[in-house]
């Protein structure tokens, strides 16, 4: 199997650094170029912005050129702001180049949804509907992802409510057609860069609820449900930051009066290990961070009360790999005929 020229436009975020770690062991690509904004007018070796990565890589961060990207590689990631790739994208599909974006640019089909939720209009929207375009849940979407020219990445919230969520909506074990999550994230999910609400000061010792029911998740996840289970249902959704680097839970309320039996079945039906490797379900418990940072699991748990008619629904993943780079490695893996798991074991 040949090797895979790769970039990374955005390599000094989060996510970017996230998919140097991982890419560095995938055994079928290569990382060619490391791109970040204009502020790096000059060529900086890895090593010296990334210590942990010296004599690992051999390639320097630059500001984004678009003509060196093109050149460079075979596929690139996307790890930039929002409203970033919308602008790139288009050239890069141009130049036949194979992109995965991890920003919201690309997940919506609906382009009237995003000056709601992003606060911009979008300035390609024939790509949102273009069969070249695949919302990257990869569970949900393989067959259209091996022929993508653009999978849009899911977001970290988003790809942890869905895996719980679509099972259920799937099977129609959820009977009041609402969908309440409470969620908790890491300062990470945040990105790289200087607030004041993510100081220090600010975070520790605490847990701040934002965004609620306006969180820019919410309408991919609506999207979602109603194209994989055809369900229309009501969100409330509380995403809340916690003084964490990384890692992300989101638990899930439901109404049903089905036992756990039929719950878990929907789970093991819809996640055999052969065909969702990274999915791991655990009846009668909810599942905590600290098993899946740095994985690109995602696990899933519930405890189902009968007398109380809910189910709660646990499903923890780290933002950073399968809420985002990792996740988005699978999907670079299904698009090239790679094995889904490579570079994430
Ligand atoms: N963090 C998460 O948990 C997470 C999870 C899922 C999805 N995402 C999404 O993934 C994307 C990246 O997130 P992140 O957390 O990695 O963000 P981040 O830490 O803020 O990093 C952003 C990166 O983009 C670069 N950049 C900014 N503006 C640019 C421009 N105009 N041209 C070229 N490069 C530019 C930055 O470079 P400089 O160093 O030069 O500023 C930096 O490398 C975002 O869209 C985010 O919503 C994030």
């Amino acid at each position: 199997m040949s090797t895979l020229r790769v970039a990374i436009a955005g390599a000094t975020g989060y996510t970017g650094e996230e998919l140097i770690r991982l890419l560095l062991n995938h055994p079928h690509v290569r990382l060619t170029y490391l791109a970040a904004s204009a502020k790096w007018d000059r060529p900086v070796p890895v090593s010296q912005v990334y210590p942990r990565f010296a004599r690992k890589l051999d390639v320097s961060l630059e500001a984004l050129d678009p003509a060196r990207l093109i050149e460079s590689c075979d596929a690139a990631f996307l790890a930039l702001p929002h409203g970033a790739a919308m602008e790139l994208a288009p050239k890069l599909l141009q130049a036949g180049k194979r992109i995965i974006d991890l920003s919201g640019d690309f997940r919506l089909g609906n382009p009237s949804l995003y000056p709601r939720w992003y606060q911009f209009t979008h300035a390609h929207p024939e790509l949102l509907t273009s069969k070249r375009v695949v919302y990257g849940l990869t569970e949900y979407h393989r067959d259209q992802i091996k022929a993508a020219d653009l999978v849009a990445n899911p977001g970290c919230y988003a790809t942890s409510i869905l895996l719980a969520a679509l099972p259920l909506f799937q099977q129609k074990l959820v009977e009041d057609g609402r969908l309440l999550v409470d969620a908790k994230s890491g300062l990470s999910g945040a990105g790289r860069k200087a607030e004041t609400s993510l100081l220090f000061a600010e975070t520790a010792e605490n847990l701040r609820p934002y965004k609620v029911n306006s969180h820019q998740h919410m309408p991919e996840v609506l999207q979602e449900i109603q194209r994989v289970a055809g369900a229309t249902p009501k969100m409330g959704f509380t995403p809340q930051v916690i003084p964490i680097v990384r890692g992300l839970m989101s638990n899930l309320y439901v109404k049903t009066s089905a036992g756990a039996d039929r719950i878990a079945a929907a789970y093991v039906a819809r996640y055999p290990a052969a065909q969702a490797p990274f999915i791991r379900i655990r009846p009668g418990s909810l599942p905590q961070l600290r098993d899946v940072i740095e994985t690109n699991y995602c696990d899933i748990g519930f405890v189902h009360d009968p007398d109380l008619g809910y189910a709660t629904i646990g499903s923890a993943l780290d933002n950073l790999t399968k809420g985002a780079a990792g996740q988005a490695i699978q999907n670079l893996n299904v698009m090239y005929g790679f094995p889904e798991t490579a570079g994430l074991l």
